[in-house]
C-alpha cells in the first residue's frame, strides 16, 4: 500500500457566476488508510460535470459542495489496498472518489439503490475489462451521462421513426449519445452546438441529419431551415435562449424532455425564464428527466451500447486533461462551454 502523499483538490472560495481555477486549491495530504470494510483505491480517471457548478452554489440535489473540502465527483480506479473481503487488490471499480489521486471507499451496501448508486461514497466493481472500451467510458458513454441520454431519449420519448429530433449541446457527453440513440431508433437528428467546428463533427461522425451553430446572428432561422416541418422532439441540455427559440418551432404534440439548464447555472440570482405558451398552444409534453430514476436499467444500457460501439453505431469523443492539477483550469473550461466531448482527467 502506498503510504506517501495524497494530492487532492478543494474548493477554495464561494464561486461567484463562472468558476476561475483560482477558486480550487491543490493540496497534499497524508495518504488516507483504509478502516475495517473500506478500500484504498488510486483515481485514474475523474470525471468533470456540469452539476457540479449547481453543487457548488448549494442548488444540486446530489449535494452542496462545501469550502475548504475536496471536490467531489466521479473516479474510476483500481483497488490498491483492501480491508473488504469482495474487493481484491487489482479490482477496477467506479466510485464517487473526488478530486484526489486516492480515496478511501466502501463497498455498495446490499439492497442499496438509486441515487445512492450513483452519489454514495460506494466503490461498485467495473465489468471486465474490454481492450476496445476505455474504463474512463464508464465515466461517459456508459455510465452516467449515457444512461441520462438513454433514459431521456428511449425511455421517456422515443422518437417515432422520421421524427425531427433536436439535440442541444449536441457534441457533449450527453447530448451526443441522446442524438445518436434518437438516430438509431430513426429520427432525423437535428443538433444545436457551439461553434463550426462542433456541427462538422455532429453531422460528420455522429451522424446527425444537421447542426445549427447557436452562436450564429441568424441561429433562430437557420434552426426553422434545419427543421422544415417543425421540430418532434427536443432533448434539452441548455436552457434558457435556445430553448426559447426551439419552443417557437414546435410540432403539434411535440415532446420535450428538460435534461439540463447550463445556461443558469452560472447566475447568481434568477434569470428571466422563457415563455414556456407555445408548450401550451402546441399541446407539446415537457418532462423532466432524473437520471437516478433509472439506475436498475444502467445494466441494460451498458450492455446496448457496448454492442453499438462494436458495430460502430455509436461514438464517444473525450476532452482529457492532464495530472489532477490539470482539474481545475479543465473544469473552467467545461463550464465555458470550450470542452469538446466528455471531460475527463487523467490522473
Ligand atoms: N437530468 C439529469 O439527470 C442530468 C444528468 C446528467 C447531465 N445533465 C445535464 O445535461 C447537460 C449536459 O451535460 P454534459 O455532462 O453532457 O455536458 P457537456 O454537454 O459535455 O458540456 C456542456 C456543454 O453545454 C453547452 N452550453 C450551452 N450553453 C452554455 C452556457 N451558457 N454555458 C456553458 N455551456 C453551455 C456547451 O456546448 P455547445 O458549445 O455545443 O453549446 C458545453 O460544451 C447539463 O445541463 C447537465 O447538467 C442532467
Amino acid at each position: 500500500m502506498n503510504r506517501g502523499m495524497n494530492r487532492a483538490v478543494l474548493l477554495r472560495r464561494a464561486v461567484q457566476g463562472l468558476p476561475s481555477a483560482e477558486d480550487f486549491v491543490l493540496t497534499e495530504r497524508p495518504m488516507p488508510v483504509p478502516g475495517p470494510g473500506e478500500v484504498l483505491v488510486r483515481n485514474s480517471f475523474l470525471s468533470l460535470d456540469p452539476y457540479m457548478l449547481s453543487a457548488i452554489k448549494g442548488r444540486h440535489m446530489s449535494g452542496a459542495a462545501d469550502l475548504d473540502q475536496t471536490m467531489q465527483g466521479d473516479t474510476v480506479g483500481t483497488v490498491v489496498g483492501s480491508n473488504d473481503a469482495v474487493f481484491a487488490i487489482g479490482t477496477r471499480v467506479i466510485a464517487r472518489g473526488g478530486w484526489q489521486e486516492f480515496s478511501v471507499l466502501r463497498a455498495l451496501p446490499a439492497g442499496a439503490g438509486g441515487i445512492d448508486t450513483l452519489t454514495g461514497p460506494y466503490a461498485r466493481p467495473l465489468p471486465p475489462a474490454d481492450p476496445d472500451i476505455a474504463d474512463s467510458a464508464y465515466l461517459g458513454v456508459l455510465g452516467m451521462p449515457g444512461l441520462t441520454a438513454w433514459a431521456g431519449t428511449a425511455i421517456l420519448a422515443p422518437p417515432e421513426p422520421g421524427a425531427c429530433f433536436v439535440v442541444s449541446a449536441a457534441t457533449g457527453a450527453v447530448g451526443s449519445i441522446a442524438g445518436q440513440i434518437a438516430r438509431n431508433l430513426g429520427a432525423r437528428v437535428v443538433g444545436i452546438a457551439g461553434s463550426a467546428e462542433k456541427c462538422v463533427y455532429a453531422v460528420e461522425a455522429l451522424g446527425f441529419a444537421a447542426c445549427v451553430n447557436h452562436r450564429a446572428g441568424d441561429f433562430p432561422e437557420q434552426l426553422a431551415a434545419a427543421c422544415p416541418n417543425r421540430i418532434d422532439g427536443y432533448f434539452d441540455n441548455v436552457g434558457g435562449r435556445i430553448l426559447d427559440v426551439v419552443l417557437q418551432r414546435l410540432a403539434l404534440r411535440a415532446r420535450i424532455v428538460l435534461c439540463g439548464m447550463i445556461e443558469q447555472y452560472q447566475a447568481e440570482t434568477r434569470l428571466p425564464g422563457p415563455s414556456l405558451a407555445p408548450v401550451i398552444g402546441r399541446r407539446a409534453h415537457m418532462m423532466g428527466l432524473v437520471v437516478y430514476d433509472h439506475v436498475a436499467r444502467l445494466a441494460e444500457w451498458q450492455q446496448l451500447a457496448s454492442q453499438w460501439i462494436r458495430e460502430d453505431r455509436l461514438r464517444w469523443r473525450e476532452d482529457r486533461a492532464e495530472t489532477l492539477a490539470a482539474a481545475p483550469a479543465a473544469f473552467v473550461r467545461l463550464m465555458q462551454g470550450q470542452n469538446f466531448g466528455k471531460t475527463v482527467v487523467v490522473l
